[in-house]
């Protein structure tokens, strides 16, 4: 019988952590969709292009997308992450989180740099994140925000697009139809 690409009990086990850990958590602007569709799909994401462009390691890519929020949104330590995950996840979903102790201003380089710094299924990850999140606005957003979110996912896109062409193409789409968007408004 053959096998899949990743393992399904190491994503039943992140899954479970990550769900217990993001426990009562809402997507915003989804008035009230809990945490864990935003992790799903960039799991999704992420396994999408791990079909098309297999070669990467896809259980620490998959690991990383339903994990990539603990560190920095959730009590969860790195500490905590290594002894459950091991040394590669837990390194990676550090990286993906940005620094609390920088100026806002200088997180996300950073956390790009770090990230860059990690094996690419970890890359895969950020691109994930952002083509997920890569939404209309939410209304109470400034122009001045709105402008900034996109020439951010311009710099996430040329720092990481060389991970995956599939990401990169779905990423430069999100990004003309974000665009489009705010020329709208
Ligand atoms: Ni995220």
């Amino acid at each position: 019988m053959d096998t899949p690409p990743w393992s399904p009990d190491r994503y039943l086990t992140a899954y479970r952590f990550a769900a217990e850990a993001h426990r009562g958590q809402t997507v915003p602007g989804t008035d009230g969709l809990p945490y864990l569709m935003h992790l799903s799909l960039v799991c999704m994401e992420v396994m999408s292009a791990l079909a098309v462009e297999p070669g990467d390691d896809p259980d620490l890519a998959i690991q990383c997308a339903l994990l990539h929020d603990v560190i920095e949104d959730t009590d969860v330590t790195h500490e905590q992450v290594l002894a459950s995950f091991g040394r590669a996840v837990a390194d990676g979903v550090q990286a993906l989180s940005k620094d609390p102790g920088l100026p806002k201003a200088e997180r996300m380089a950073d956390s790009l740099a770090r990230i860059q710094a990690q094996p690419r299924a970890v890359w895969l990850v950020k691109l994930a994140d952002r083509i997920t999140n890569l939404a209309p606005p939410p209304a109470s957003w400034s122009a001045d925000k709105r402008a900034r979110y996109r020439d951010e996912a311009g710099r996430i896109l040329a720092a990481l697009g060389g991970a995956s062409a599939y990401l990169s193409a779905r990423m430069q789409a999100r990004i003309e139809a974000y665009a489009a968007h705010l020329a709208q408004l």
